[in-house]
């Protein structure tokens, strides 16, 4: 067994822990429940050995580090027992860097980096210090000014999708979606195989999709609006120049409402459905009728993520179509929550 460490995004703590235990679930194929530490710190333990290069590392939106938690408490103790955590035998050969940071910031850090470096340094035959271009990474996380989580780092978020944020795309609508959200969103369809058929089918200017084709899937992009189509597209060739004439990102024209796709076409469904606020909601009974559709053309056992506003009365509705899986919710202000209903076709 090994005993993991984990930090997350303190935005929406229901949001990542779900992420992070549908994603884990879905590459390592084993159940977990992240544990508590406080606030944003998390550990969980499980016999599988997690690697950087891991497909998980890949697709993770709101957790922002993941390391083997090796010790905790103080740094007299820690000095006598580094020995035991096996340093040079799993990290000889690699430049390493030190970190210490605190959990709270109601206490100063009780030792300086030279003081912390030196036992893990002491520890291989040939260290190497590398502030920059490490090969390993060690925290000292202090949870007091005694005591502290000493942790080999596996896994530090780039956090890439901050640049397809909505102000940094060519074409911005004041409906669209963030990238974080469209990001978890997508995570939460339990999808791996890269020949799944991803649709929204309100997609608009696309910031859904484009987390979906960054994450490496099959996008298939529809609106009612002409004008949204063509924006989508400019989306798509700003950040990905390839991603139309590869073949990998499909768009139509089409009302939601009716049934525009082949029966078992599609692998998930992700939309930020109208909300008839800022963008038009077309067609009275739009949500039963895109629902009865999707239906039909999501394969058995798929899921849709829809988001919709608090304001909106989706939920009973998609219940009697679909199963549900579970709902989060996600504060945007005083006057709207986002709820992100994960639903789920059945099997048969
Ligand atoms: C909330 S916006 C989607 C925003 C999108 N997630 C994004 O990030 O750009 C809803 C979209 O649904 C489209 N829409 C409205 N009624 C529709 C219908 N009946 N069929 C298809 N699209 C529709 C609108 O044109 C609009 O682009």
């Amino acid at each position: 067994m090994t005993e993991y460490f984990v930090i997350l995004k303190g935005t929406n703590k229901e949001f990542a822990t779900a992420e992070f235990e549908t994603l884990f679930n879905l590459y390592y194929n084993q159940k977990l429940k992240l544990e508590q530490i406080s606030n944003v710190y998390y550990k969980f333990n499980t016999n599988i050995k997690l690697n950087y290069n891991d497909e998980i590392f890949k697709r993770l939106t709101f957790t922002k580090h993941v390391g083997i938690l090796n010790y905790y408490g103080n740094f007299k103790d820690f000095k006598n027992q580094i020995s035991n955590l096996e340093i040079s035998k799993n990290y000889e050969g690699k430049s390493f860097a030190v970190n210490a940071s605190r959990m709270f910031k109601k206490f100063e850090l009780p030792n300086d980096l030279r003081e912390l470096a030196a036992p893990v340094y002491d520890e291989f035959k040939e260290g190497k210090v590398s502030l920059k271009k490490f090969g390993i990474r060690f925290h000292y996380f202090y949870d007091s000014p005694e005591n502290f989580y000493f942790v080999s780092e596996i896994y530090h978020n780039s956090m890439d999708y901050l640049g397809r944020m909505p102000k940094f795309r060519p074409v911005v609508m004041p409906y669209t979606l963030k990238s974080d959200m469209a990001r978890g969103a997508i995570n939460l369809l339990n999808l791996k195989n890269k020949e799944s058929v991803l649709l929204d089918p309100f997609c608009g200017i696309g910031g859904i999709l484009l987390e979906g084709y960054d994450m490496g899937f099959k996008i298939l992009g529809n609106d009612i609006s002409w004008n949204d189509l063509k924006y989508f597209k400019q989306n798509f060739e700003h950040y990905f120049p390839d991603s139309f004439k590869s073949g990998q990102v499909k768009r139509t024209l089409a009302d939601s409402s009716t049934q525009f796709l082949k029966e078992n076409s599609i692998d998930g469904i992700v939309s930020d459905i109208p909300y008839g606020k800022s963008c038009r909601r077309l067609g009275d009974d739009l949500y039963n009728d895109f629902l009865k559709s999707a239906k039909i053309y999501l394969k058995p056992g798929a899921r849709l993520v829809i988001i919709y506003a608090n304001f909106l009365e989706f939920r009973d509705i998609a219940k009697k179509y679909f199963n549900e899986v579970t709902e989060i919710d996600h504060y945007i202000n005083k006057s709207m929550t986002r709820h992100i209903l994960v639903l789920e076709n059945s099997k048969e």
